[in-house]
């Protein structure tokens, strides 16, 4: 699905990427750090709004290492950034609709049965079509600003801190969702958090990236919570 070799990344002169190899299947990924490992700066770079300094990036066998976000988005990859960025003065309806507009091709009812889909998962989501998206919970928000990232039809979704701010009552179950999307839709998934118990629940694969460099990656099933802590330890 996604494999990243050797890439180095950053802000101008400074570098919080020292070269890492990852390689993502059709699975959930979890990436874990503390608060500054530049968890955030890897899924940007993912999603092409950061450029390279060095490496590669091959998305679904496509060398996609000098994509814009568009180009990336448009072969399937949809990026929910940590802050949501969802658009307040348009109503929930508007927001997703702008998701469909990656699938021009597509037909109306291809659209409406995508968008369908979408009230599938977050059934919540119905009664607020014609609310300012603004007006929004938190919880609510993060049900739209994913929901409009499946409008674009992915085959891989990265999620940044999705539950960072949301109550602990809407944390359960936007993982729960997390896990239906992956498993009902075929939607891979990499997904950055704060909260390593919660990932370790949902994931298949876990990294922890410490300091920009690589600490450890194993699948969930052969983790425990010392391993990933250590990675923690700066
Ligand atoms: N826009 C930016 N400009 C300069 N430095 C940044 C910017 N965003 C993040 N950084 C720096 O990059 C490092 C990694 O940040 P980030 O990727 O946001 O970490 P995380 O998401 O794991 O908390 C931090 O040292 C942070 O200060
Ligand atoms: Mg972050």
């Amino acid at each position: 699905m996604l494999k990243i070799n050797d890439i180095r990344s950053g802000y101008g002169d400074v570098t919080v990427l020292h070269g890492l190899n990852i390689e993502v299947k059709h699975e959930i990924y979890a990436i874990l750090g503390a608060n500054g490992a530049g968890k955030s700066t890897l899924m940007k770079t993912i999603a092409k709004v950061l450029p390279l300094k060095t490496g590669e990036v091959y998305f679904k066998d496509e060398n996609v290492s000098s994509f814009t976000p568009y180009q990336i988005a448009a072969r399937g990859l949809a990026f929910v950034p940590q802050e949501g960025q969802i658009f307040p003065k348009m109503t929930v309806l508007e927001n997703l609709s702008v998701g469909g507009l990656l699938l021009d091709k597509k037909s109306k009812k291809e659209k409406k049965e995508k968008m369908e889909e979408i009230f599938d998962v977050f059934p919540d989501i119905v009664q607020r079509l014609n609310q300012k998206a603004g007006s929004l919970s938190g919880g609510e928000v993060q049900m739209v600003a994913v929901g409009r990232a499946l409008m674009q039809n992915p085959s891989l979704i990265l999620l940044d801190e999705p539950t960072s701010g949301l109550s602990p009552k809407y944390v359960d179950n936007f993982f729960y969702k997390i896990k239906e999307i992956h498993e009902k839709k075929g939607v891979s998934v990499i997904i950055t958090e704060q909260n390593a118990a919660k990932a370790l629940e949902i994931a298949d694969k876990i990294m922890v990236l410490t300091l920009g460099k690589i600490h450890l990656i194993k699948d969930a099933k052969n983790v425990d919570m010392c391993m990933i802590k250590e990675g923690y330890r700066i």
